[in-house]
Formats: C-alpha cells, structure tokens, sequence
C-alpha cells in the first residue's frame, strides 16, 4: 500500500511537472519566443508564465498592434512553421510506427496551439514539405489533409468546412478538368499579368474574419508535389486543399508604409520538367512580378533555398536528375530529381524581379530541415551573392526555417515585421524558439495515464 501511495505521490508530481514545461516552455526562452516589439524586457520565467495566462492580450489583433506599441502602423506576426514532414502507415508499418505517427500529430498541434494561444499570429506559413512523400494516393493524400486540420493545426468549423467537407467525399481528384483549365488559361495568356495572382490586404481567406484567426498560408514543397516529376494530379488536390502556388497579397499598397507577400512556387522554376508547362507558368508569374514594380517590402515565402556557395548552409549546391534505374515512372527519366537550392541563374532572375523597390525585404525558405541565415548582397555589378555579413547597401536576409519535426527539436521561426515611422521603413526581425524532442511530450501523456492509475489503485486499496 505504502509503495503505491508513494509510487502515486512520485509520478504525479513528475507529470506535473514535465506538463507545466510543455505548456510554458516559451517562457524559459521569452527573448526568442515573442515578438520583437512585444518583448517583455527581462522578464523571469515565473514573470512571462504569469503575463501569458493571468493576462488577456486585448487590442491585440490581425490588423492593429496591442497597448504600448511605438508604430502606428501593425506590426507583422508571422509564424513560420518548417517542413512538418508527416508520414503515413502502409499495411507493412510496425505498430509501435503507427503509434509514433499518431502521437507525433498531436506533438506537433502541441506546439502550434502553445504557440498560437502566446503569440495571436496575424499570418502563419507552412514553408512546404507538409506530408512526406509526393507519391501517395489520393485517398492517403485527404487522409493526411485531415490530420493536418484537425490534428496539427485545427482551427474553427467555420475555416476547416470547406476543406473536410471536400476530404471526407473521398472522391479521386478531378485533375484532367484542372488540366484544361490550366492550358486553356496559359494559351489564353492568362498567367502573364496579376488576374491570376493578385491580393489586397487580405486577412482572412473566409468571409467570417474572426480576430484571433490567422492568415494560414501553405507552400508547395517536393514532398508536396514533386520536382520535374510532379504531374496535374499533384497540382490539383494542392490548389484545391492548400491554396495557390503562386500568388501575393499587398497590404496598404499605395501609403508610406506598403508591404506584401509574395508566395513563389520554387519547384517549378528549375527543369526539366515532364510538364514544361509548369515551369512556363511559374516564369510568367515571375515576368508579372518584374514589370509590376512594387513601391514596398516584400516577405518573399518560397519552399528551396536560393543558390549559395558550399559552407554557408548545411547543404551546399547540388541537383540530380532521375535515371531509367531511379525514375518512378518512364516518363520522370531525365527530369529533375532534387536539389538543395535554386540553381544560380534562377536565383538571380528571381531576386531581381522580386526585390526592385530598394527597400528592405526578406526571403523565408524551407528544405533543409537544420535552418540557416545568410544575407543576399547585391554587388554593384548586380549580381547576388551569400554571405554571412551583410556586405552591400541593397541586401536581403534570407531564413532558411528549422523544420518543427522532433527530431530537430520541435522548433518554430517568429518572423516580426515592425514599421519604423521615423526612418520610414520596415524592419524584420527573426528567431527561432525551440521545444524538445517529441520522447518529452510523450513522456507527460504517459505520466498523465500513470498517475491516474496509480492514484485510483491507491485509493482502492
Ligand atoms: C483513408 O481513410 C479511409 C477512412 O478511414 C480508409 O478507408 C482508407 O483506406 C484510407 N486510405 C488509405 C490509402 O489508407
Ligand atoms: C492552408 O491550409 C489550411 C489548413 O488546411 C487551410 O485552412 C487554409 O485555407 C489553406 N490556405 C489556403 C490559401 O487555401
């Protein structure tokens, strides 16, 4: 009996303990787990826990900045979550592999929910790589979307309808409708101008707007749709589930203070491609961002990496093509299979179009999982260059965003925007607040069962 009761007494004051970290465990690292300028200086662990739940953040919503902000202008808040890479269970998947694919949906929408109750994000971006594998069924295909809504970042009926409804007919794609539209639409040249790309000031996707709702914006990634292997099926069920590939949205375009998004569809630019179309569409899209000059800043959000030398990133440069041993279909022999960053002179061609105001910008990439930070430079001879300094008046950060997967430690990239009314300028401003491996998270639901267990045999007997 004695054993029990203090079995029970010991393992719940551990559960508690590892749940009251896996609640709070931004504020063990406020500094890097808050907005820039909503920083509570200095503040203590038991300081920040105290402000994130004895207090509610009133004012504080999509469009306008909470109490005691120094810009009149809104901040940007954007969540930027990394190549969440879920897997999916096959007949042949061990139980105990099933087991961590189911938990690791719920430690992943762990820490979107910690993450999203703190910091009341105006936007989040999924920097692509959203399910493992670009060869899977439709039917696993809406099987993962499901989770991904529900699991990892569900939000209110009002925003997930639309899309569960769609999932749960459980009908194939309908790409070859999808395809004619799309061709008719490139003979038409109707890629080459805004129509197809062109937003304003959007804050909400739905007409319902709820304030604590973020703008929820989805990448393509090669696990999403492929590289020169990805075929209209893949194009469809994206579009129809995740949104555009290619899009911006302007915010107060026009005033002193214009930014936008610029959402770029990266595995489209690189070939060869079984579909060249793909690749004609997306440069008419960047052809549309050159000759429509933008008097702002621009978060350009795209899923690979821009060209860099070796040694500035994990990866260095490097790009395959499929062979008739590796190809996974005939018609894939040839095209590109992978690489690890734009090539140079797409890399060029794009920064170009898309950096044309002389005002500050940033790039936010996927892709490498270990994430890094470099400075574009532009060098009087306009050309773009990495490097870890910035070395030249017109420059551009690039953030390459640690994958939020557990292994990399569960980490999410806060990206603030802030308007500086005295220079006239945004500045950005970037970091990445860790968790812990997802062994952690697990460790609380179990202590949670055992404590219950424990507790009820102590008390029965
Ligand atoms: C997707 O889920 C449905 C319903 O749970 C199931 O019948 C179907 O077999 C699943 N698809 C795959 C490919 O496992
Ligand atoms: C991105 O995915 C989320 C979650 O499934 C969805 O709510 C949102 O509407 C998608 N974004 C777009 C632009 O479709």
């Amino acid at each position: 009996m004695r054993v029990i009761s203090a079995l029970a007494i010991l393992i719940s004051v551990l559960t508690a303990l590892v749940n009251l970290y896996i609640y709070t465990y931004p504020s063990l690292n406020a500094e890097n787990c808050s907005w820039k300028h909503q920083k509570h200086q200095k503040h203590s662990y038991l300081e920040d826990v105290f402000e994130q739940y004895a207090h509610t953040k009133k004012g504080y919503s999509k469009a306008s900045n909470g109490a005691n902000s120094t810009s009149e202008v809104a901040d940007i808040r954007l969540l930027a979550i990394g190549d969440p890479q879920i897997n999916g269970n096959w007949p042949s998947t061990k139980y105990i592999k099933r087991l961590d694919n189911y938990g690791n949906d719920y430690y992943l929408g762990h820490i979107y929910q910690v993450m999203k109750r703190r910091l009341q994000p105006s936007h989040v971006a999924v920097m692509g790589d959203l399910f493992s594998s670009q060869w899977i069924s439709d039917s696993e295909y809406y099987n993962r979307t499901r989770r991904f809504i529900t699991r990892l970042f569900p939000g209110p009926e009002e925003y997930t309808a639309y899309n569960l409804d769609f999932v749960n007919k459980h009908e194939d794609v309908d790409w070859v409708s999808h395809m004619h539209w799309f061709q008719k639409t490139l003979e038409e040249g109707g890629f080459k101008g805004p129509d197809q790309y062109d937003f304003q000031n959007i804050y909400d996707w739905t007409e319902h707007q709820l304030a604590d709702e973020p703008l929820f914006i989805n990448l393509t990634g090669n696990h999403d749709i492929g590289y020169g292997d990805t075929t209209y099926q893949h194009m469809t069920r994206f579009r129809r589930l995740f949104g555009k590939d290619n899009y911006w949205i302007e915010y107060g375009a026009g005033t002193d203070h214009a930014w936008r998004i610029v959402v770029l569809n990266s595995l489209a630019l690189d070939g060869p491609s079984a579909q060249p179309e793909f690749l004609d569409y997306t440069w008419q899209f960047v052809e549309t961002l050159r000759e429509r000059p933008f008097e702002g800043s621009t978060i350009l959000l795209t899923h690979i990496p821009f060209y860099k030398r070796e040694g500035l990133c994990r990866d260095g440069p490097f790009s395959e093509l499929y062979t008739p041993e590796n190809a996974v279909g005939a018609y894939a022999i040839g095209k590109l299979k992978s690489e690890n960053h734009l090539q140079y002179e797409t890399s060029q061609r794009v920064l170009s179009a898309v950096f044309t105001s002389g005002k500050p910008g940033i790039v936010m990439t996927g892709h490498d999982h270990e994430g890094c930070e470099n400075y574009y430079n532009l060098s009087p001879e306009g050309e773009w260059y990495a490097s870890k300094e910035v070395e030249a008046d017109v420059h551009i950060k690039e953030i390459t965003v640690r994958a939020i997967m557990g292994e990399f430690g569960g980490n999410t990239g806060i990206m603030t925007g802030h308007f500086d009314e005295d220079a006239k300028q945004w500045e950005f401003d970037y970091t990445l607040c860790p968790f812990i491996v997802q062994h952690v998270w697990w460790a609380a639901q179990i202590g949670l069962l055992l404590s219950v267990l424990l507790v009820s045999g102590a008390l029965l007997f």
